[in-house]
């Protein structure tokens, strides 16, 4: 089994994507930790608890950073995609288990530390709890076994400005820190969880199965499916983000990786949170991640739907 630390902001792809790891055999999930994004860290963690109680799962949740590292630039949320509530408005009553009274930096640096070379970290948020780690806890960089983060978007258009992805966009510094800093990355980006569209007709097997799991995921999934027809009309379905980030961990082979140097724009007005990738033939630095630019979406939709509900 491979020990995980799944930092999310949950948010509906966040709950799939808990799901999806929770009920996978290969994956040993020692911790949630929570980020503000989606929602604020405080619905973030309360949504968390709520998805792993309709799971029966004891898994721990620890609470982390409730603004970026420097400069909150924009409005942390996404409730025109998720809900006012970060779960589709299925929200009905709250989590009878309480979060961890740790901070979540803490708890990473803690995990990596008493495993060393184990541990994967797979960031579906903003990255700032592993950024705050990281400047807490410089040593964990050689620690890790690996870091899977959903974020950016290398050849592909962004999904919040024209250049720039949601979970980059959130804490630009904190990613772009966390880039520079040496530990291993596999970057799952829009290059790839744009080609993971579940449409509807899986979402209602869910709902058929009469289970109160699959009615849940299925309320919440079919609001994340119509407003990505808003958003995006004709789509025919929403892009499963950070369920193809827990997937990479269980199967690497789902994506098709390159060696990449990096880097987040810190400055630009019209391209702030843009991830950089140097294409050049001869980059000016070695690279500093792997970077996932084709998927086997079928393998992987299959993966996800004998799993997920
Ligand atoms: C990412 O942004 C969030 O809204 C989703 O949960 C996902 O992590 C996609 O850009
Ligand atoms: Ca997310």
């Amino acid at each position: 089994m491979k020990p995980i630390i799944l930092d999310v902001d949950t948010g509906i792809d966040d709950a799939l994507a808990i799901s999806y790891a929770v009920n996978s055999p290969e994956l040993e999930l020692l911790g949630l930790t929570t980020c503000f994004g989606n929602v604020t860290v405080e619905e973030a963690t309360r949504n968390t608890l709520l998805v792993l109680e309709h799971l029966d799962s004891a898994v721990p949740v620890i609470p982390g950073a409730t603004k970026p590292l420097f400069v909150s630039r924009v409005k942390a949320n996404a409730t025109h995609i998720h809900g006012e509530d970060g779960i589709g408005n299925t929200l009905t009553n709250l989590p009878t288990r309480k979060a961890l009274s740790q901070y979540a930096p803490q708890f990473i640096i803690d995990q990596v530390r008493s495993k060393p070379h184990q541990v994967t970290i797979i960031t579906v948020a903003a990255m700032t709890n592993l950024a705050l780690a990281i400047m807490q806890a410089p040593d964990i960089v050689n620690l890790v076994d690996n870091v899977i983060v959903m974020g950016g978007a290398v050849k592909r258009a962004g999904n919040v400005t024209p250049h720039a992805e949601a979970n980059i966009y959130a804490d630009p510094e904190a990613a772009d820190y966390v880039f520079a800093s040496g530990i291993p990355i596999t970057l799952v980006g829009l290059d790839v969880t744009m080609e993971t569209l579940l449409p509807k007709k899986d979402v209602q097997a869910w709902r058929s199965k009469g289970t109160e799991l699959g009615t849940l995921m299925a309320d919440m999934t079919e609001f994340y499916i119509d407003a990505y027809e808003d958003f995006y009309p004709g789509i025919g379905g929403c892009g499963l983000h950070d369920p193809l980030a827990v997937g990479v961990a269980i199967c690497p082979d789902f994506v098709t990786t390159e060696p990449l140097y990096v880097r987040v724009d810190l400055d630009g007005f019209h391209s702030l949170g843009r991830t950089i990738g140097d294409l050049r033939s001869k980059p000016a630095h070695e690279p500093n991640m792997q970077v996932c630019l084709k998927v086997d979406t079928e393998r992987f939709l299959e993966h996800f739907l004998s799993r997920v509900v």
